[in-house]
């Protein structure tokens, strides 16, 4: 069995994630807004590596069902429709649409995952189902990937405080700890550390206190509540979208 966790996409070494699974997290903000946006009834987010790309993209698909979504610095990008908060993700505003979104750091994790057998989309808002696909990957192929978006291409909390219960539910009730990196076993260390004060976590993260100072403290509190979002986005191509298992009739 080997799980492994990666602090950013960085870290990755060349053909690190080929034929692997992977779990991409993003807290704060991009995979919970993915996971926001696809519960309220978006059909698919595509992603971009920046705001011409998007553009680009958008422009390629039906216009009517598009909306552009993203931030840089935390901050909606000029003349796109939406920002990067999963508050904006109102089923009003993204059911049956398209979003085509770039962020910071959280698409560029996405985009780094080329040549994965499959890729998941992971937060606190959907940990349950992110974490029970964790758990049947691992079973089924005995290999797991878990890679955290991070900030500015380095360590974030928030995300490795989630990439530690996601670890924890991948790993089931298995008590061993033989086959996890180093960064697994630091990750499921903070979740005894932080036992169940995901909100508390999150706001002492520099994303969290950044994104307060920026007027989004309701986005940290909202992306700490466990399963408010419960889907299985899977990427691929791109393209992002509801498992099929998943997805209504
Ligand atoms: C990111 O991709 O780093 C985030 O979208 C940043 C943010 O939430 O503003």
């Amino acid at each position: 069995m080997k799980l492994d966790v990666v602090f950013s996409p960085r870290e990755l070494a060349a053909g690190e994630v080929a034929g692997r699974v992977v779990l991409v997290i993003d807290v704060l903000r991009a995979t919970t807004t993915i996971c926001a946006a696809l519960d309220h009834g978006a059909r698919a987010v595509i992603v971009a590596d920046d705001m011409s790309e998007a553009a680009r993209l958008a422009q390629a698909l039906e216009s009517s069902g598009v909306l552009l979504a993203g931030e840089r610095n935390s901050v909606r990008i000029p003349g796109f429709q939406l920002g990067n908060s999963p508050l904006e993700m109102t089923p009003e505003r993204v059911q049956g649409k398209t979003l085509v979104m770039t962020t910071t750091n959280g698409t560029n994790a996405l985009l780094a995952t080329a040549g994965a057998r499959e890729v998941l989309v992971g937060a606190a808002v959907n940990l349950s189902a992110a974490g029970q696909r964790a758990h049947d990957a691992l079973e089924e192929y005995g290999d797991l990937l878990i890679l955290c978006a991070g900030r500015e291409h380095s360590f974030a909390l928030d995300d490795a405080y989630v990439a530690g219960c996601l670890a924890v539910r991948a790993l089931g009730g298995r008590r061993r700890r033989k086959g996890l990196n180093d960064s697994a076993l630091v990750a499921v260390d903070l979740v005894s550390r932080y036992r169940d004060r995901t909100e508390r976590v999150l706001a002492l993260s520099r994303a969290g206190r950044e994104l307060a100072e920026r007027g989004f403290r309701a986005d940290v509190t909202a992306a700490a509540v466990i399963d408010a979002h419960p889907v299985l986005p899977v990427f691929h191509e791109r393209r992002i979208a509801i498992a099929q298992s998943e997805a209504p009739a």
